[in-house]
C-alpha cells in the first residue's frame, strides 16, 4: 500500500487543526478584500481573508458577518501593528506635494494628515468579531491583546519577513509563523520599517531558515502562484501556501480592471519594491508613477502613513482614469501567474497540480 508522501502528510495535519480541505490561504490584503473572495476561496476547501487595515470596527464586524452568511469556511482578519507616530517635515512635505502634483492633482495642504482607523477600537473589533484565526503583520501584537485571544481560542498566525523575526514571534506566543519571502506583492511585513528595503530575503533561503529555528508550523507567502510554487512551499517545511496576487484576476476578487489587465503582462523583473504610495516599502509594478518617484532626482517619500494620503488624489484620479500608470497597482514577482478564472476552479487546480508534483 503506498505510504503518504511525508509533505502531505504534514499540511494534512495543518488542514486538520484549521478545518481546511487543502493546505491553501488567501492572503490578507488591505483594501483588495472583498467578502466574495474569500467566500469562494473557503467554500473551495482553503482560508478566507480579510486585511483590516483601513477599515472601521463595523465594517470588520460587518466583513465578518458577510463572510458566514456566504460559508462555514474558516477565515482570517489582519492587522498592521501600528510604527511609532511619524517624524513631519512640513517643507519636504511640501517638495513631495509639488512632485505629485505632475502625477495627478494639486495636493492639498493637509492631505498628509489622514490617519488609519485607531488600532485599539481594531482590536475590540476583532475580538468581537470571533474569527477561528487573526494574523498581524509589522510587528508583534501587545501581550494583553495575546491573552485575550488565546482566552477566546483565537490562533494568532504572525507574519515575518526575518528569522529573528519569527524567533520573536514565537516566543511572544504567535501559534503559526507565516514566512513573507521578498517576492511578495503589497507591503514588506517587516517590524522595523527602516530595514525593510535591505533586509530583502527570498523565499527559497527564508523558508527552509525558519522552519529550521520555530517549533510552531509555518506557512509560506510570496511569490507562490501555482501548483509548482504550492509543492516547492511544501517541501521547504512549509504546512500551507498563502496566495495574494494570484488570486487578484479572479472575478470574485472585484480588482479594477486596469490593475487586474496589468497584472497579466507583469513579468517578475517589471515589479519594484518602493515607498512610493504609502510610505511603507512595498512591493508594486514599477509604473511611471513609481520609476520617476524613485528616480535619484525625486524627493524621497514622506514616512508612513503621510505618504499615502499624500499620494491620495493621484491614486484616485488614476483610478477613475483606469490609468495603471498612477495606480497604486500592488503585484508579487509571480503576477503573470495570477489566472482570470473564478477561485474555486483556481484553488482546486492549484492544488491538484501541487499533488500530481508529490505523490
Ligand atoms: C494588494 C495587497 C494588499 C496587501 N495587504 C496586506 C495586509 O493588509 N496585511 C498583510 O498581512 N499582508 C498584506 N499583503 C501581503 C500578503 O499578505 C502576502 O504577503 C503577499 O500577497 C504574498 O505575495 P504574493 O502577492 O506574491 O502572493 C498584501 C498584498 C497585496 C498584493
Amino acid at each position: 500500500m503506498p505510504t503518504m508522501h511525508p509533505v502531505l502528510a504534514r499540511a494534512g495535519a495543518f488542514c486538520e487543526r484549521f478545518g481546511l480541505r487543502l493546505p491553501i490561504l488567501l492572503a490578507p490584503m488591505a483594501g483588495a478584500s472583498a467578502p466574495s473572495l474569500s467566500i469562494a476561496v473557503a467554500n473551495a476547501g482553503g482560508l478566507g481573508a480579510c486585511g483590516a487595515l483601513l477599515m472601521q470596527p463595523q465594517a470588520i464586524l460587518d466583513w465578518a458577518a458577510e463572510l458566514r452568511a456566504g460559508s462555514n469556511g474558516a477565515f482570517q482578519l489582519n492587522l498592521w501593528v501600528p510604527d511609532p507616530p511619524p517624524q513631519r517635515d512640513p517643507g519636504h512635505e511640501a517638495e513631495v506635494r509639488r512632485f505629485l502634483a505632475q502625477w495627478g492633482p494639486e495636493v492639498a495642504a493637509d492631505a498628509g494628515d489622514a490617519t488609519p482607523p485607531d488600532f485599539a477600537a481594531q482590536c475590540e473589533a476583532l475580538l468581537a468579531a470571533a474569527p477561528p484565526i487573526v494574523s498581524s503583520i509589522m510587528g508583534l501584537y501587545p501581550p494583553e491583546f495575546v491573552a485575550r485571544l488565546k482566552a477566546r481560542n483565537i490562533t494568532w498566525f504572525a507574519n515575518v519577513s526575518t528569522v529573528a523575526e519569527a524567533k520573536a514571534a514565537e516566543a511572544a506566543g504567535a501559534d503559526v509563523i507565516v514566512a513573507q519571502g521578498m517576492e511578495a506583492g503589497g507591503h514588506r511585513g517587516c517590524f522595523d520599517a527602516a530595514r525593510a528595503e535591505r533586509e530583502m530575503v527570498g523565499l527559497f533561503a527564508l523558508l527552509p531558515a525558519i522552519v529550521d529555528a520555530v517549533r510552531v508550523p509555518v506557512v509560506a507567502t510570496g511569490g507562490i502562484a501555482d501548483g509548482r510554487g504550492v509543492a516547492a512551499a511544501l517541501v521547504l517545511g512549509a504546512s500551507a501556501a498563502q496566495i495574494g496576487t494570484g488570486f487578484l484576476r479572479c472575478p470574485e476578487a472585484k480588482t479594477h480592471p486596469a490593475w487586474a489587465a496589468a497584472l497579466a503582462a507583469t513579468l517578475p523583473e517589471d515589479t519594484a519594491i518602493s515607498r512610493a504610495f504609502s510610505g511603507r516599502a512595498g512591493r508594486s509594478i514599477a509604473t511611471d508613477y513609481v520609476r520617476a518617484a524613485t528616480a535619484p532626482q525625486a524627493p524621497a517619500p514622506a514616512p508612513y502613513p503621510v505618504q499615502r494620503g499624500l499620494t491620495a488624489a493621484m491614486r484616485e484620479a488614476g483610478g477613475k482614469a483606469s490609468d495603471a500608470q498612477r495606480m497604486q497597482v500592488w503585484a508579487g514577482q509571480s503576477a503573470a501567474l495570477a489566472r482570470a478564472e473564478p477561485a474555486a476552479a483556481l484553488v482546486g487546480r492549484i492544488w491538484q497540480d501541487a499533488t500530481a508534483l508529490l505523490s
